[in-house]
C-alpha cells in the first residue's frame, strides 16, 4: 500500500496524479538530497508543510490595487474573496503586488508604466512558483498590462476587474468621470464657471470605489478582456461597489483553478479569433481609441498577427449599441444592469455579426454558448441591432503622406462637426483647412487663446509620442479657444501623435505614427499650413508643395531633428531605447522575442 501510494506514476489503482510547474519549486530534492528546502519562508506567516507540499496548485493574485492606485484600490477587499475561492476549489494563493499604473496621477504620463508593469510581472509570474494567476485589473493601463504578461508567460490566467464607480450624479445629471474634465475645462476656458466649481463639477463624477463610470479605455479594456474570454462573462461591467462584484471575485478565484487542472492557456483563448470578436466588441460599445494600441500590444505579446487594417476591415462597419459617454448619455450602472458586455455580444451574434462564436474562453466552453439569448431589457441603453445608435462607428485606418498610419474613431463625430466640416456637396467626407501646430501640451496651453485659429482651423499636436512625450501622453483632444467656446464653436478636428483619453469625444486622428520626435512628417509642418482630410480614401495629406517640405526637414536635420527632451530617469531612458511606435502597440521591440516562456 505505501509502495503503491509513493509509485510516481501511480500506476497501481490510482490515476496518475498531475505535478504543476509549482513542483519545480516545492516537491523538488536538490542536490545535496534535500526535499521541499524552497517551502522554508512561506511557512513563516503560517502556511503549513503540509500544505505546501500537497501537490495543490499554487495560484498568485495580481494584485494591482494600493493607496497610490485608487482606481483599483477596492481590489485589496475584492482580493479576499478570490482566495477564499481559490482555497474553495483545492488551491492555494499567493498574492503579490505588480507596478501601479494610476491614469490620473503618474507623471509624465500612465503609459510610460504600461510597458514597465508588464516586464515587472513578467519577471514575477516568470521566477516565483506560480501555477496559474488571477490577474487584478481596472485602470485603464492596468488591464493591458496584465494581459500582455500573461501572453508573453503562457500559464493559465484569468482577469477580474475591479468593476466601475457608480454613476455620478451633479443637478440631476449624469455626470462621467474623465468626460465631465473635458466639459469642465470648456466652461472654465469659456469663463462660465470659477476654479472652484471646476473642482467640485470634476469630483462629482466620481461617487464611489471603482474605475472611471465611463465608455473610456478602463470600461473598454475590461469589456475586451471578457470579449478575448479572459474573463468570466458578464463580470467587466459589475460596479465595484455592488456585491455582484465580490461573488465574481469568488467565483473567478475557483474557475482559475478549474483552468490550471485543464491547463487552459492565454494560448488556448487568445487567437486570432478571440481579437477578432474583441474588434467588433469594441465598435458595439464605443470604446476607447486606446483599445487598438493595447489589443495589438496583446496581440504582439502572444504571437498573434494583428494590424491596424483589421481594426478598419473588421470593426468600422459595425455599428455602436452602446448609449454611454462620451459617445452617448449613460454610465455603468447603467450599463450593468441592461445587461453589460453579455447583451452587445447577444445583439451581435443574433445578427450574425459575431465573427466566431465558437472561439473557447476562460469558462471552457464558448462566446456563443456563453452570450445566446442574453438580451437587454433597457432598450434605452443597450440599443437593438436593427436601430443603433451610429452605423459603421468602428475606428479608421488612416495613411497619407502626414504619417504612415493613425485611426480616427468616427463614433464621437458630432453632428455640429458633421455641418461645420463634412458637409461639402463635391465630397461629403473630406475637409481641408489651415493649420495651428502646438508642440506638446505645454505650448498648447501658452499659446491656445493667441494662435490663429477659427471655426475651420485644424489642431495638431506633436512632440507627444511614445519618444516625444514619453509614453505618449492622452493630450490630443484640444478644444476650441475661449473666443470661439464663447460663439458656441466647440469642436474643432485634431491631430496628434499623441493619444487621447478614451473618454474624450473630441473628432481626432490620433497614435500618428511616426511621430514627429521618430522623424515623421508632423515635425515639417508650420501654422497657417494647409491639409486634406479624405474619410472616404483614408487620407490625410499635407497641401505644401514637396520641395517645400524637403527644404524643411534639411534645415530641421541641420538642427538635429525635432527636439526630444531628456529622460530624467532611468526609465525613462530604456523606454525610449526599447519601444516601438503606437501603431504597432508600443511594445517593447526586443520583449515579443520572447514568447510563452513559462510553458510547461
Ligand atoms: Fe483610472 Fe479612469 S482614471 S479608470
Ligand atoms: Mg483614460
Amino acid at each position: 500500500e505505501k509502495l503503491k501510494k509513493l509509485s510516481p506514476t501511480g500506476t497501481a489503482s490510482s490515476p496518475p496524479k498531475k505535478k504543476y510547474r509549482s513542483a519545480h519549486w516545492f516537491q523538488r530534492t536538490d542536490e545535496r538530497g534535500m526535499h521541499n528546502i524552497y517551502i522554508d519562508r512561506y511557512l513563516n506567516y503560517g502556511l503549513t508543510k503540509e500544505e505546501l507540499t500537497s501537490g495543490k496548485p499554487i495560484i498568485g493574485i495580481a494584485q494591482s490595487g494600493s493607496d497610490i492606485a485608487p482606481c483599483n484600490r477596492h481590489h485589496l477587499e475584492l482580493a479576499k474573496r478570490v482566495r477564499e475561492g481559490i482555497r474553495a476549489a483545492g488551491a492555494i494563493a499567493f498574492e503579490f503586488p505588480t507596478h501601479p499604473i494610476q491614469e490620473t496621477t503618474r507623471m509624465p504620463t500612465a503609459t510610460i508604466d504600461r510597458n514597465l508593469s508588464y516586464l515587472t510581472l513578467v519577471e514575477l509570474l516568470y521566477a516565483y512558483p506560480f501555477d496559474g494567476v488571477v490577474l487584478l485589473t481596472g485602470c485603464d493601463k492596468t488591464t493591458p498590462a496584465a494581459l500582455m504578461a500573461a501572453s508573453t508567460i503562457n500559464i493559465p490566467a484569468i482577469c477580474l476587474n475591479v468593476g466601475p464607480m457608480l454613476n455620478g450624479w451633479l443637478n440631476g445629471k449624469r455626470i462621467g468621470t474623465g468626460t465631465i474634465t473635458w466639459e469642465a475645462r470648456e466652461l472654465h476656458s469659456a469663463g462660465r464657471i470659477n476654479d472652484e466649481e471646476m473642482v467640485d463639477m470634476v469630483t462629482s463624477g466620481s461617487p464611489s470605489v471603482g474605475h472611471c463610470n465611463t465608455m473610456g479605455t478602463a470600461s473598454t479594456m475590461n469589456a475586451l478582456a471578457e470579449a478575448l474570454g479572459m474573463a468570466l462573462p458578464g463580470s467587466a461591467a459589475i460596479p465595484a461597489a455592488y456585491r455582484q462584484r465580490g461573488q465574481m471575485a469568488y467565483e473567478t478565484g475557483v474557475r482559475i483553478v478549474e483552468m490550471v487542472k485543464n491547463d487552459r492557456k492565454p494560448s488556448d483563448i487568445l487567437t486570432r479569433e478571440a481579437f477578432e470578436n474583441a474588434i467588433v466588441a469594441n465598435t458595439a460599445i464605443g470604446g476607447s481609441s486606446n483599445a487598438p494600441i493595447h489589443l495589438n500590444a496583446i496581440a504582439k505579446h502572444i504571437g498573434v498577427p494583428l494590424h491596424l487594417d483589421d481594426w478598419d476591415r473588421i470593426g468600422f462597419s459595425i455599428p455602436l449599441l452602446v448609449n454611454m459617454q462620451p459617445a452617448g448619455e449613460m454610465l455603468s450602472e447603467d450599463y450593468y444592469r441592461a445587461g453589460g458586455l453579455p447583451a452587445v455580444m447577444a445583439e451581435l451574434l443574433e445578427a450574425g455579426k459575431l465573427p466566431h462564436p465558437d472561439a473557447l474562453i476562460c469558462t471552457g466552453g464558448t462566446m456563443g454558448e456563453a452570450v445566446k439569448g442574453k438580451h437587454t431589457w433597457d432598450r434605452q441603453t443597450i440599443k437593438p441591432f436593427s436601430d443603433p445608435m451610429i452605423q459603421d462607428a468602428g475606428f479608421l485606418h488612416m495613411t497619407g503622406t502626414l504619417f504612415d498610419s493613425a485611426i480616427m474613431k468616427t463614433s464621437v463625430i458630432s453632428q455640429e462637426f458633421r455641418r461645420i466640416f463634412l458637409e461639402n456637396p463635391d465630397d461629403p467626407n473630406a475637409f481641408e483647412g489651415p493649420l495651428a501646430v502646438f508642440d506638446g501640451p505645454e505650448d498648447y496651453q501658452a499659446r491656445l487663446e493667441i494662435a490663429p485659429i477659427d471655426s475651420r482651423t485644424i489642431l495638431v499636436m506633436r512632440g507627444t509620442g511614445p519618444l516625444g512625450y514619453p509614453g505618449a501622453a492622452e493630450v490630443v483632444n484640444m478644444h476650441a479657444p475661449g473666443r470661439l467656446l464663447k460663439q458656441g464653436v466647440r469642436e474643432l478636428p485634431c491631430i496628434g501623435d499623441g493619444r487621447q483619453s478614451g473618454t474624450s469625444g473630441t473628432p481626432s486622428i490620433l497614435n500618428a505614427t511616426p511621430e514627429a520626435a521618430d522623424g515623421g512628417n508632423l515635425a515639417l509642418i508650420r501654422d497657417g499650413d494647409r491639409l486634406r482630410v479624405d474619410l472616404t480614401k483614408r487620407r490625410v495629406d499635407i497641401l505644401v508643395p514637396a520641395e517645400e517640405l524637403d527644404a524643411r526637414r534639411k534645415e530641421l536635420e541641420a538642427k538635429g531633428g525635432y527636439p526630444i527632451p531628456p529622460s530624467h530617469t532611468p526609465w525613462q531612458d530604456i523606454f525610449r531605447r526599447e519601444v516601438g511606435g503606437l501603431s504597432e502597440g508600443m511594445v517593447m521591440k526586443k520583449a515579443v522575442q520572447f514568447q510563452r516562456v513559462a510553458q510547461t
